[in-house]
């Protein structure tokens, strides 16, 4: 039977930050044992970013349906929604996408790392439930090692374009005179990181909260800005001129009653730049006169303002991707047959070595030389045997040739099932 790889995603390409932020999963394991349980899968792995939520799945039977109604109870979203945001892709493409992936190629900030790290953290994730199994551990570790290579030569990620760095240029565009003005990042975490460098770089003073205060004087030891408690933050946001926030809070930080009461006393505009991915400021904020709140859709007009310089080398990334896709294309599909192959060698090895016993106690044979030349014996004619056919199986295997690796597994008498090793 074919094993399919799949992918089921809804990213920034298709769906503005306030759809694609419903299709979250709030709970990976839970959700990746429903994916298996009712969608025909029976393995799977879910990657899930600011601009991204991915399904990877392996099955013997696709059933897109399934996976759409699956995905909608634990989001609880319509079905409808899905068919106007998800794409989904199957084996050759859903390899081509995860190049993609690894190599920065589909993500917002082309050339990006910390998509790289992300998918690290998503197999080992998916290792650690045990929701992902063979399949996708293999493809994942392939894809991971070729995209880290095809970053390497490309250099597709040099130039220091960044979420961050684009946020900082957002609010220069936007904001007269930006050094004069009272700057406040909430988060300690990557995308703040990243904001942080920018700031610094451009010679820009700023305040740093997080929920505790140690993390954010750790943060500002190393990456510059001052730190501030968080609960003098929450009811002090009148003092800010410009406000990031980088946060995985579940709920509004900054809330809409929050900014009102800011705003009333308060004689100059605000800019609020949400980063997060679900937000985590109240988009009714925007309505408040004097402030202009942006997010990552205008993130990603910005990114698309600045990439002239990666853009050239992405030519030189597609055809690696091209060239390499099929490499793991074949070695995917070898995968099939693996398993048969393993066991011929496994019961093959038993039977030489139970014969070889046998006929030396026959013998009754004691010289060491002499073991050792029927020994050698023994593996070669049992190795010259198997090797042909199993060679051709996997290279069956390679090309798509399902049935003649089922028919092999008959012939050997192999059963898929009660051999899972
Ligand atoms: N990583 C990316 O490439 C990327 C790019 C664009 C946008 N984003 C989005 O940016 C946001 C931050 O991502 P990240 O990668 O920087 O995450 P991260 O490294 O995990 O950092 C998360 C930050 O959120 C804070 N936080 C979590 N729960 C909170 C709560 N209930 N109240 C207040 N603060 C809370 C954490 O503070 P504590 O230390 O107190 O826990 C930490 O500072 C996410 O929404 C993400 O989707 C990420």
């Amino acid at each position: 039977m074919n094993q399919n790889i799949i992918n089921a995603r809804v990213t920034f390409r298709n769906s503005p930050i306030h759809i694609l932020e419903q299709f979250t999963i709030k709970d990976i394991e839970n959700a990746c044992e429903l994916f298996k349980k009712h969608s025909g899968l029976d393995e799977c792995v879910i990657i899930q970013t600011c601009n991204r939520i991915e399904l990877f799945g392996k099955s013997e039977m696709n059933d897109l349906d399934k996976i759409k109604k699956t995905w909608a109870s634990i989001t609880g979203l319509e079905k409808d929604l899905f068919d106007e945001n998800m794409e989904y892709v199957e084996n050759k493409d859903a390899f081509h996408h995860l190049l993609k992936l690894t190599s920065g190629l589909d993500s917002m900030v082309l050339g990006e790392e910390q998509i790289l790290g992300q998918i690290k953290d998503s197999i080992t994730t998916a290792r650690e439930i045990k929701a992902s199994g063979q399949h996708l551990n293999t493809l994942f570790d392939k894809a991971i090692r070729i995209g880290t290579r095809i970053r390497n030569s490309s250099g597709i990620g040099a130039g220091g374009i960044s979420v961050g760095s684009m946020a900082v240029k957002l609010a220069e565009e936007n904001i007269d005179e930006l050094k004069t003005k009272k700057i406040l990042l909430i988060g300690t975490g990557e995308v703040s990181t990243l904001v942080a460098k920018s700031l610094q770089r451009r010679g820009y003073k700023f305040d740093v909260t997080s929920r505790t205060i140690g993390r954010s004087e750790a943060f500002c030891e190393t990456m510059g800005g001052n730190p501030i408690k968080f609960e003098q933050i929450l009811s002090g946001f009148d003092y800010y001129d410009l406000i990031f926030v980088a946060t995985t809070a579940p709920y509004f930080l900054v809330t809409n009653e929050r900014i009102t009461k800011a705003m009333k006393d308060k004689k100059k505009g605000m800019m609020i730049l949400d980063l997060s991915n679900p937000r985590t400021v109240d988009e009714k904020v925007a309505t408040i006169k004097g402030v202009k709140l942006m997010n990552l859709d205008q993130i990603a007009e910005m990114v698309e303002k600045n990439m002239n310089a990666r853009l050239n080398k992405v030519k030189t990334v597609e055809s690696i991707i091209n060239e390499e896709v099929c490499i793991l294309e074949a070695s995917m599909k070898r995968l099939e047959a693996e398993p048969l192959v393993k066991n011929v060698f496994k019961n093959v090895e038993n039977l030489r070595e139970k014969e070889l016993k046998k006929a030396l106690q026959m013998l009754d044979e004691k010289d060491e030389k002499k073991i050792k030349i029927i020994e050698e014996l023994t593996k070669a004619v049992a190795e010259s045997i198997v090797s042909i056919p199993m060679n051709n199986i996997r290279k069956a295997s390679e090309e798509g040739n399902s049935d003649i690796v089922e028919l092999a597994s008959k012939l050997f008498d192999y059963k898929k099932h009660n051999n899972a090793d």
